[in-house]
């Protein structure tokens, strides 16, 4: 059985002050939730984030990770940095990273590699836009961002592996994939990662939705049967949004 984790992507929101208050929000009303609850702070966020959850239900996971120990790399942050604040997910190949950063399937592998060498679990984010959707290449599309992100990593390293499906024209628009849409995509990312890794792995990958996922629809998708958890943008925000979407059932 996977466990379902739902995650909140907080991307470039709250000042550490409005971060400890936004988490000092959901800590009560989260607090019995059934499935692995995390949360992705902006960097400066993650110390008085960290010190607010300490002894809580509550995980924290940062919105990226480099691949390099340290170095000349401005702007970005290492997994040893991230480490000493207790971070334990880093979502990787996001795709705003993608296309307002350069992200590639490359470096979304090298950082999917760093994160795990160092004990933590890389979400990688992959997806198709409106486009690709529309001429009929998503599967095809998706799948190669899967078979990138994970190449040259072992079937062990990856069944720690969480993947979140997040169709771009679904992301921050209102517009959610329907649930069998969402199912439809991720049954091709476990059919992908079963050709990659064989079965038991391929069982073992929790696989998220994201993309306008909120508190209406969370029941609906929790209920298809590959998926595993979501990520959450605009609706983690909000204390209650979220731990009503941590709350699905
Ligand atoms: P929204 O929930 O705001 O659509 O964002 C989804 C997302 O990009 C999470 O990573």
């Amino acid at each position: 059985m996977r466990k379902a984790i739902i995650a909140g992507n907080w991307k470039m929101n709250k000042t550490p002050d409005e971060a400890r208050a936004l988490v000092e929000e959901l800590i009560p009303l989260v607090a019995d939730a059934e499935c692995e609850v995390v949360v992705c702070p902006p960097f400066v966020d993650l110390c008085p984030v960290s010190k607010a959850i300490k002894g809580t239900n509550i995980h924290l996971g940062a919105q990226n990770i480099h691949w390099a120990k340290s170095g000349a790399f401005t702007g970005e942050i290492s997994a040893d940095m991230l480490k000493k604040f207790g971070v334990e997910y880093a979502i990787v190949g996001h795709s705003e990273r993608r296309r307002y950063f350069g992200e590639t399937d490359a470096t979304v592998n090298m950082r999917a590699k760093a994160a795990l060498e160092n004990g933590i679990t890389p979400i990688i984010c992959v997806g198709e836009s409106l486009e690709q959707r529309e001429r009929g290449e998503t599967d095809e599309f998706v799948a190669s961002q899967v078979r990138g992100a994970l190449e040259g990593i072992s079937a062990d390293d990856a069944r720690r592996v969480v993947i979140a499906y997040e169709p771009i024209w679904a992301i921050g628009t209102g517009r959610t994939a329907t649930a069998e849409m969402a199912e439809e995509t991720i049954t091709v990312i476990r059919k992908t990662l079963r050709s990659i890794f064989g079965n038991d792995a391929a069982e073992t990958v929790r696989i998220q939705y994201g993309g306008s996922m909120n508190p209406q629809n969370a029941a609906s998708l929790m209920a298809m049967e590959n998926i595993d958890g979501g990520l959450i943008g605009g609706a983690s925000l909000k204390a209650e949004d979220f731990s009503k979407v941590v709350k699905y059932r």
